[in-house]
């Protein structure tokens, strides 16, 4: 398969993931959700209290995994969000299809810096990040053939430009020890840089490298184009070859003890392989497939995908057996129906970011205690974006009921509320005799 061929494959399932996505919230796990596009990019910072997820909707969004919350919607990116990262001091960097990569501090919606596009930053889409192991540099792989170093501690210092690969660079990873960056490209090598200068040493596959992760050890694991996942030392020798999936393998990730990588394709199940014996053996095979990002817990024990349903979703490790989306419905679960189940079953798409009682306060979302009534953009403590603050509307039920019916994109041009719509007509009207009687009680 070439190069463009994939490309083309990447760009359909994309398509189709979001054409295909149901409009309406029928079910609870549907209902669960905060991304309005297929999640691309995810992963879990250290403390395992916090994880980042990055969509083709054009958001980030941070998440508590204990409270099964989205806690921030970052909102910056014109276009899908392909690399998301928890950086090893703290904080998150994302890389965008429109060629920024940004970096965010926990619990803020404002990027604290930009990097691109153009400038000294990629010119071109940025498909993957990395950061070193001691979190002073941030590697961005670029769809300009470039992959660009960041000092994190120092701003103003412009990045390493490291030059070589002869087409899109699809993916990044330090090795263990911060003395390599290994990047993998379109053009089927894999090249090691050695941060102190001189040469990389390329080493040539046969198919294009889409992803790339690192072992606590310093040996790889490669994704191809070709669904073959590679093992290479860190000299970039092959070790071992799995068929892993029968389409490009496009996420992967290595478990924190180096034990099992996680590889998923563009179509299917993601498998578990052992890295030990170079064998599938266990395959995760439930809701959301295909998977476009996968991440270990640091405790090794949940694998989390995002997928095309447009959901993150938990998994046994050991078991393969699905747990549930990330977003608990013990939010929603805690508050009374106030007599309209349906409405508070529709509302569960919205508890992840918004509370409704009077001392619950703000959320990714602002609170909707009173809303009904309420000028938009005026919840106290709330750090509305520009473009609500300048609109005129007051939120009852036919305003709301509208923001819904056409999505917020189109009803609140530039909002942060990420996409989403409700269909039918009944679950829009019950949803506001809920929220009438549930944003007013105390
Ligand atoms: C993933 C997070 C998220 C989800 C899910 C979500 N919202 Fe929002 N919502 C937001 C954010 C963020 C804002 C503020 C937007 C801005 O400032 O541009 C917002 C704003 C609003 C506002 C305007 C509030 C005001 O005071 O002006 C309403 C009304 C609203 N949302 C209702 C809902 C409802 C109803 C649902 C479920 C159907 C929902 N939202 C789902 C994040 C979310």
């Amino acid at each position: 398969m070439n190069a463009g061929t994939i490309r083309h494959l990447i760009a359909i399932a994309a398509f189709v993931a979001i054409s295909c996505a149901p409009v309406a919230a029928p079910a609870a796990e549907e209902a669960l959700r905060g991304h309005g596009g297929p999640v691309r990019a995810l992963s879990v910072a250290a403390d395992g209290a916090v994880a980042i997820s990055g969509s083709f909707d054009s958001r980030a969004i941070l998440w508590s995994l204990a409270r099964g919350e989205a806690v921030a919607v970052l909102r910056l990116h014109d276009s899908a969000v392909n690399a998301a990262i928890a950086l090893p001091r703290g904080g998150f960097a994302t890389g965008g299809q429109d060629g920024r990569v940004a970096l965010w501090r926990a619990g803020s919606d404002r990027p604290l810096r930009v990097m691109g596009p153009g400038g000294a930053g990629h010119d071109a889409p940025v498909a993957a990040l990395a950061a070193s192991p001691d979190g002073a540099l941030l590697a961005s792989a670029g769809w300009d053939r470039i992959v660009r170093i960041w000092r994190l501690d120092a701003p103003v210092a412009p990045p390493v430009v490291l030059e070589g690969h002869e087409d899109n660079v699809n993916a990044v990873a330090f090795l263990p020890g911060g003395a390599l960056l290994a990047s993998a490209g379109q053009d089927g090598a894999l090249r090691l840089w050695s941060l102190a200068g001189g040469p990389a040493e390329a080493t040539r596959f046969p198919a294009p490298l889409t992803t790339l992760a690192a072992f606590p050890d310093g040996a790889m694991a490669v994704g191809g184009g070709d669904g073959v996942l590679r093992i290479v030392d860190r000299g970039g020798r092959l070790l071992a070859e799995v068929e892993a999936q029968p389409t490009p393998i496009i996420a992967l990730a290595i478990s924190p003890d180096g034990r099992s990588i996680a590889a998923g394709g563009l179509r299917g199940a993601v498998v578990l392989v052992d890295r030990a014996t170079s064998r599938i053996d266990r395959r995760i095979d439930g809701p959301g497939l295909p998977v476009w990002s996968v991440a270990f817990t640091p405790d090794g024990r949940e694998v989390l995908t995002g997928g095309a349903d447009r959901l993150v979703r938990r998994w046994n490790a050991a078991t393969g057996g699905h747990v549930g989306p990330i977003m608990a419905p013990r939010a929603a679960a805690a508050e009374t129906d106030h007599g309209e189940p349906r409405g508070a079953q529709v509302f569960r798409a919205c508890a992840a970011c918004h509370a409704l009682g009077a001392d619950d306060g703000n959320r990714a979302g602002p609170t909707l205690h009173g809303v009904f009534g309420r000028r938009i953009a005026t919840a106290p403590g709330y750090d509305f974006s520009d473009a609500l603050r300048a609109m005129d509307i007051v939120w009852d039920a036919r305003t709301i009921s509208r923001l819904f019916e056409v999505g917020p994109n189109a009803y609140t041009p530039g909002t942060k509320m990420p996409e989403q719509t409700i269909g039918d007509p009944e679950d829009r009207d019950a949803l506001m005799r809920f929220l009438e009687k549930a944003t007013r009680a105390r």
